[in-house]
């Protein structure tokens, strides 16, 4: 479905120095499959992400979208597959301030000049399945951090994309309801053959990725993510 070819990306630095943030990454994946990223902060995991989802240019390699070659496509043709095949989960979840959770879910259908009750209609079992069915008419400033980003990942499933690009989709959420988010999105590309490219440093996300990369500077490496529980951050004294 989607594949990506010695892709690289730089940035300049505040000093004009150039920052490789995607150092020439291969990669392909088809429906249906999850590949899992991690990788320290700043290993260039959300900028590989916004390359797929077209939202910047490579300046090397080449990226394919079902064969088709997404950097030689028109703006409108770039618009037209950020809509209808991308689902794209924000690290910083970009939610509408003072819009109701279950129209910030809808916003594509609102978009899509869906009107307003239909697409309501359609946002509220999503936001079920995601366990803020009580949360509806709750602008962002009155939900927590993991309720916003259920919002979020709400709104990324509601046009049924077929390639979802999650960006730490359960940082905001506890253990728990991180694996069921988790499943939730493994059910999703397992039910409409979506592909998903999920980067998470969530360990529970092992059991459902079908290949598992590390990244580092850059570049990607095959690579099992840490399990079991994280190290304390300080011994408690029994007392
Ligand atoms: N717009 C930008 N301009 C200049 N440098 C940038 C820009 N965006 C990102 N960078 C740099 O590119 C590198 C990769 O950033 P990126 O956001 O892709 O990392 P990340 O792996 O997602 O990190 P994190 O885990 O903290 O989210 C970093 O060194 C970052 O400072
Ligand atoms: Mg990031």
């Amino acid at each position: 479905m989607l594949e990506l070819e010695g892709v690289v990306k730089h940035y300049s630095g505040p000093g004009g120095e150039v920052v490789r943030a995607v150092d020439g990454i291969s990669l392909s994946i088809r429906a249906g499959e999850i590949v899992a990223l991690h990788g320290p902060s700043g290993s260039g995991k959300s900028t590989l992400l916004m390359l797929a989802a077209a939202l910047m240019k490579p300046d090397a390699g080449r990226m394919r979208f079902e064969g088709v070659d997404l950097t030689l496509m028109s703006a409108n043709v770039t618009a037209d597959y950020q809509r209808e095949q991308i689902g794209f989960i924000y690290q910083s979840f970009h939610l509408m301030a003072e819009v109701p959770a279950v129209e910030n879910a809808a916003i594509k259908l609102l978009a899509n000049r869906v009107p307003l009750k239909q697409a309501r209609r359609a946002a509220v079992p999503w936001l079920e399945r995601v366990g803020l069915g009580k949360r509806l008419d709750h602008t962002p400033d009155r939900l927590s951090g993991g309720e916003r980003q259920r919002v979020a990942i709400a709104r990324a499933l509601i046009s049924e994309p077929r390639l979802i690009l999650a960006d730490e989709p359960t940082g905001s959420l506890d253990t728990r309801r991180g694996g069921e988010i988790l499943a939730l999105l493994a059910d999703i590309c397992d039910q409409q053959k979506a592909a998903m490219l999920l980067v998470t440093h969530d360990s529970q996300a092992t059991a459902i990725a079908d290949r598992v990369y590390a990244m580092r500077d850059g570049k990607l490496a095959l690579g099992e993510m840490d399990s079991g529980p994280p190290e304390p951050l300080r011994q408690r004294v029994p007392g």
